[in-house]
């Protein structure tokens, strides 16, 4: 059975659409909304409007540039959540009245599965080379910091999860805003990182039991010592800035990897992924090269243009669902705090 599917993403500032042939991705549009910078941070609001703004013509791009005509579509997938409400709900109605004009079901998609299973995405010329359930996958997007035990496409567990705040967008975006650097953070610390020393100071790391995160002690220590060394030389951020960045950095990573490395150990797993837009920093890509040569992992580290939101991780999470029977009922809603694994409430399908 030939099946296409349309992936639409709408969860927090990047519109995105791709279209996903037989498992294979023909295109992947993705609308990053600047208005977001001039605030240091996502205003929902805004977001909403801009999806809304944005959603035809990514859409109407990704079918152009896949070569497919609407009526070719098999089926229309969509993130349901988590995200910010408002961003949903656009992609949502998009999608229910997009397939239902086209008379063609919809499959909902959890954001997260979605990061996971971008090293499921297959393209034309691009290396196949995936992960073997089950398989450690460390999730680093901006809300989230969890340790998923992957037993198939869609029977995940979460392991271990922030008890408090996410590496991304509190520990490493909220420091880099303090240091007066732009937004989002991450990709302007992992910069200025590659220039500095990441022994050049230490900040406080979490003792928390078991396998679950803690970022909020360490975004507290980078604040009161910034404050301290202010005190001493308001230049401080200016002269060290680097330095800075190469520490922080350093200190995420190793708080994120300490626990990785003893999941794998719990577990007895050497098969270990990383998803989610902090995946494209290039200290935490390095540390999962180290730990692959130390430890004899099989490291799996997503395409660049698949860490950060895109369409296509959610088509082609689609995709496994539509062949495997998985159908949203018209009454489905959008899901802001929807966790990993969560199925029920799908709505009806026969309506
Ligand atoms: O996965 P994502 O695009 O959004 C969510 O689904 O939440 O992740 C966004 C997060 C932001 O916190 C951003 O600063 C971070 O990913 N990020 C990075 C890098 N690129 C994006 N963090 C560290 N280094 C990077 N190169």
């Amino acid at each position: 059975m030939s099946a296409i599917i349309l992936g639409i993403e709408s969860s927090c500032d990047d519109t995105s659409a791709a279209v996903i042939k037989d498992g294979y991705l023909l295109s992947n549009v993705v609308s990053s909304q600047a208005v977001h910078e001039a605030y240091g941070g996502v205003v929902p609001e805004l977001a909403s409007r801009a999806h809304q703004q944005n959603i035809v013509p990514v859409v109407h791009e990704a079918l152009k540039r896949a070569g497919v005509t609407k009526e070719e579509l098999s089926a229309v997938a969509f993130t349901r959540g988590p995200g910010l409400m408002g961003s949903l709900l656009v992609g949502v109605s998009f999608a229910k009245g997009f397939a239902r004009s086209l008379n063609i079901p919809m499959i909902d998609v959890n954001h997260l599965t979605g990061h996971v299973l971008a090293h499921f995405i297959k393209a034309e010329g691009e290396e196949e080379r995936q992960p073997a359930f089950p398989f450690l996958c460390l999730l680093v997007s901006g809300g989230n910091s969890q340790i998923i035990l992957v037993k198939a496409y869609n029977d995940m567990e979460i392991l271990g999860q922030t008890i408090d705040d996410a590496a991304g967008e509190e520990a490493i975006d909220k420091c880099s805003k303090v240091m007066g650097l732009g937004y989002p953070g991450g990709p302007i610390i992992d910069k200025l990182a590659r220039q500095g020393n990441p022994k050049a100071f230490t900040f406080s790391k979490p003792h928390i039991p078991g396998l679950d995160y803690s970022f909020s002690g360490l975004k507290t220590s980078f604040l009161y010592s910034l404050r301290d060394w202010l005190k001493d030389d308001p230049d401080f951020i200016e002269h060290h800035k680097v330095d800075l960045a190469a520490s922080l950095e350093a200190t995420i990573v190793d708080i994120l990897m300490d626990k990785l490395r003893k999941a794998a150990k719990e577990y007895k797993i050497n098969e270990i992924a990383v998803a989610g837009g902090v995946s494209a920093n290039n200290g935490l890509r390095n540390a999962f090269q180290e730990h692959a040569e130390k430890y004899g992992w099989n490291i799996f580290i997503p395409k660049f243009s698949y860490t950060t939101d895109n369409a296509a991780m959610i088509g082609s999470a689609g995709y496994y669902e539509y062949m495997a029977g998985v159908r949203a009922g018209w009454d489905l809603n959008a899901v802001p705090n929807l966790k990993l694994g969560e199925k029920s409430l799908r709505g009806r399908i026969d309506s």
